[in-house]
């Protein structure tokens, strides 16, 4: 069944999904490689649908696929798919670009953590509106980590309290996303990372295990245990 967005929603959700998925290995682009036998993108696109803030949602798929994008999606849920570029910032630059007027607060979510439960979406969502111009979802380090030359030699222990791993969805007002990305210099791998260059304070929610990266073929396996046992 296609899902409703919520036309009074304050949230835009943009979803890169425009990689290759080098990591996963061989197959097609890793958005649409298939999870529990639906593509990931479904995945995704579906439970940030079930989150009652959300009123418009822009995918940036590979380029190739744009057309087959549009109608996978089509009865999940209502989206705008727009070609993806050659790094994941200019996928978000592209989405972005397609945004129609109205939400003021922007979230980014990778396609690849197809698993996010929507109270994520909500709970960023929501840092946002109580006034916070960029807020990230973290979780604890939770194993020990050492900085090495380039010889794999350990050249020190870090202190993991200070540090924390970094999830998606991110959220931002829509004017300092559009900010930062106007400026934008050399790619990064997040969102955050352009708008900390600006000198924007961002601040931390609790992520979810549930919202990991699928990243490499035992992520894949691990998220179809998880969704067997009901996630
Ligand atoms: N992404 C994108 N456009 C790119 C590169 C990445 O939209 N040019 C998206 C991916 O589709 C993914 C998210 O950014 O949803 C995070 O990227 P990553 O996990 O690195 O996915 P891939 O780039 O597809 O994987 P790999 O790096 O293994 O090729
Ligand atoms: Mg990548």
């Amino acid at each position: 069944m296609t899902a409703q967005l919520n036309p009074r929603g304050d949230v835009a959700v943009l979803v890169p999904a425009a990689g290759a998925g080098v990591r996963l290995g061989p197959g097609g682009p890793k958005a649409l490689r298939l999870l529990a036998g639906e593509p990931l993108l479904v995945h995704a696109v579906r439970r940030i649908a079930a989150a009652p803030s959300v009123r418009l949602i822009v995918v940036a798929a590979p380029a190739a696929d744009v057309e087959a994008v549009r109608e996978l999606l089509a009865p999940v849920a209502p989206v705008t798919v727009v070609p993806g570029g050659a790094e994941r910032q200019a996928s978000v630059a592209a989405a972005l670009a397609a945004v129609a007027p109205g939400p003021e607060i922007v979230l980014v979510h990778d396609a690849a953590r197809a698993l996010i439960p929507p109270e994520l979406v909500e709970s960023v969502a929501e840092a946002v509106r109580s006034g916070h111009h960029a807020v990230i979802p973290v979780l604890p380090v939770v194993d020990t980590v050492k900085e090495v030359d380039a010889g794999e030699r350990v050249l020190g222990t870090v202190d993991r309290s200070a540090l924390r791993a970094v999830q998606t969805p991110q959220g931002f007002r829509r004017s300092v996303l559009a900010a930062a990305h106007e400026t934008a210099g050399d790619p990064l791998t997040d969102d955050a990372g352009l708008v900390e260059k600006q000198g924007v304070p961002v601040v931390c929610v609790p992520g979810s295990e549930l919202a990991l990266k699928i990243t490499r073929p035992f992520d894949l396996a691990l998220a179809e245990h998880l969704l067997a046992a009901g996630a």
